[in-house]
């Protein structure tokens, strides 16, 4: 029954299947989609797309908020639909596309994607694809479990198909909290001072008469493989709870902390299930992804709310979640990934941003997305956004990777996402660097030291010691800067056999 969730009778036509949707979708379109880390992405209507791309050539732009479930990115790139892609991935094989160079990628701030697509930046949006929880009298969207950029899709396409997910409770509605900033120049400031406020409407506006078409789909989004907490992450977060005390003790943290943001992937959930058992209370979150340990911090009293742009939890956890999703409703919120990552607010909110590196220089530049400085991992998403304006920026990492061939604490990265500028403490299972207040040379001391893996000590000392006999204000020796790099690409690891011995 999916005449209730289509409160507008007259879209009730529309209804037809995934194929016939699909073919709305021509050669050389750009198509805006659902999707932000694998919560409220469209589940049918990409498939009948590759499907079709066997008989007949389709290749598209494609954008989204930010990464795909259901093997939907992989399945685009083997059909070969996948011409263009942005603004975030995290699929093997896409990822395998990219780097071969076959699928052009734009790798952006999760917060700029919807400006560039309203300013026309990225040509000109023919189709906007969004899941739906229900549609309104008037023809706007609920959405589902993540907002990403999906209101600035639904404004700007010529045309919009909507995927309507019967698994998704009606009762998301209230859930959610569109606000699009005004156009530029003169865009008064965002009205946002407290990370619980809704300053929007609870749906996505859409001109009903560019809805063509809505397919009716019943499936659960795919559930996060967040890993296990392993002794490392244990380290991590132990070492972030110890420091936020001692900025609380100092005065400057209040003792609920700041709003708190975490990235994506096992690390970031670890060091946040840590809060758990810690002293603080009434904690808030203004992140861009809900993770389990955010529902878990709810669950257990210590944090009071957490406003995103989409929910990615375990099997166990999303089930929780959405049976009973009134409750957590006046916990959560989710807003446009411009809203949750946008500057301003990050800036005005005083976010503690705790994000995850693949490496970090011995100055505190970090490299979270260039394997070896070349081939793309995932890319930058909204690291970026929180790194430059929170008010803390915090970078974690084990501090070796591979069993140790790696040192994740370098001479030089071999690709900057994040200028030492924007760096502030680097914590590995070893220790915690707070890097404030300190000059480069002293920052190296301090990286080494705190960061580094006792194999890696050595090396990265004697590499410091020779570039300051060289001198400089951040000491270099250009000639030696990657050669734990270049032994790794010839031999595996970082180190001979014998220095790791
Ligand atoms: N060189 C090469 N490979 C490295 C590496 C390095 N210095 N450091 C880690 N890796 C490898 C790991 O071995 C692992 O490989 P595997 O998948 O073959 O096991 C992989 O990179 C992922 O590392 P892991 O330690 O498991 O961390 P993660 O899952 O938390 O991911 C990032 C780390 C950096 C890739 C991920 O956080 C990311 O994409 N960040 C950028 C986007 C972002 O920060 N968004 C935040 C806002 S939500």
């Amino acid at each position: 029954m999916y005449e209730d969730r289509i409160r507008r009778a007259s879209l009730r036509a529309k209804v037809t299947t995934a194929e016939h949707a699909a073919a709305l979708i021509k050669d050389q379109m750009v198509v805006g989609m659902s999707g932000f880390t694998r919560a409220g992405d469209c589940k049918a209507v990409p498939l009948a797309l590759a499907e079709r791309a066997e008989v007949e050539p389709v290749r598209i732009t494609l954008i989204t908020g930010a990464s795909l479930g259901h093997g939907t990115d992989r399945i685009l790139a083997e059909a070969g639909v996948t011409a263009r892609r942005l603004p975030f991935q995290v699929d093997s094989t896409l990822r395998q596309s990219i780097n071969d160079g076959g699928v052009m990628f734009m790798d952006q701030h999760l917060s700029e994607t919807a400006s560039r697509v309203r300013s026309g930046q990225h040509g000109h949006l023919d189709i906007a694809l969004i899941e739906a929880a229900a549609i309104a009298e008037d023809g706007s969207i609920v959405p589902t479990t993540s907002v990403g950029n999906s209101a600035t899709f639904a404004a700007v396409a010529d045309k919009v198909i909507i995927e309507l997910n019967l698994a998704m409770p009606v009762e998301l509605e209230g859930l959610h909290d569109i606000f699009l900033p005004g156009e530029r120049p003169g865009r008064a400031p965002i009205p946002l001072t407290r990370t619980e406020q809704r300053i929007g409407a609870p749906r996505i506006a859409v001109n009903p008469e560019k809805i063509v078409a809505i397919v009716i789909t019943n499936l659960s989004d795919s559930f996060s493989t967040v890993g296990e907490a392993t002794d490392a992450t244990r380290a991590i977060g132990e070492h972030l709870e110890t420091f936020f005390a001692q900025e609380v003790r100092t005065g400057r943290m209040p003792p609920s902390l700041l709003p708190l943001q975490a990235g994506i992937g096992s690390i970031a959930n670890a060091v946040l299930n840590s809060l758990a058992t810690s002293q603080f209370e009434h904690l808030t979150m203004y992140s861009e992804v809900l993770q389990d340990s955010t529902i878990d911090l709810i669950d257990s009293g210590k944090l009071d709310f957490a406003s995103a742009s989409s929910m990615t939890l375990s099997a166990r956890h999303y089930q929780r979640v959405l049976d009973n999703i009134a409750h957590y409703r006046s916990k959560l919120v989710l807003r446009p990934q411009e809203i949750s990552n946008h500057p301003e607010l990050i800036g005005r909110l005083g976010v503690v941003a705790i994000n995850t590196a693949l490496e970090c220089d011995l100055y505190g530049n970090v490299n979270s997305t260039h394997v070896g400085g070349t081939r793309m991992m995932n890319g930058i998403g909204g690291s970026g956004d929180f790194a430059r304006h929170a008010s803390l920026s915090i970078f974690v990492t084990e501090s070796i990777a591979k069993g140790g061939d790696i040192s994740s604490i370098v001479p030089m990265v071999t690709h900057v996402d994040h200028t030492e500028h924007d760096v502030d403490v680097i914590v590995t299972e070893q220790g915690l660097a707070d890097l404030r207040g300190l000059a480069p040379r002293e920052r190296a001391l301090r990286v080494i030291h705190e960061c580094a893996h006792p194999l890696y000590r050595g090396v990265l000392l004697d590499y410091f010691k020779h570039a300051c006999a060289r001198g400089g204000h951040t000491p270099h020796l250009l000639e030696h800067a990657f050669a734990l790099h270049m032994h790794h690409r010839a031999t595996g690891a970082m180190l001979a056999a014998r220095e790791t011995a």
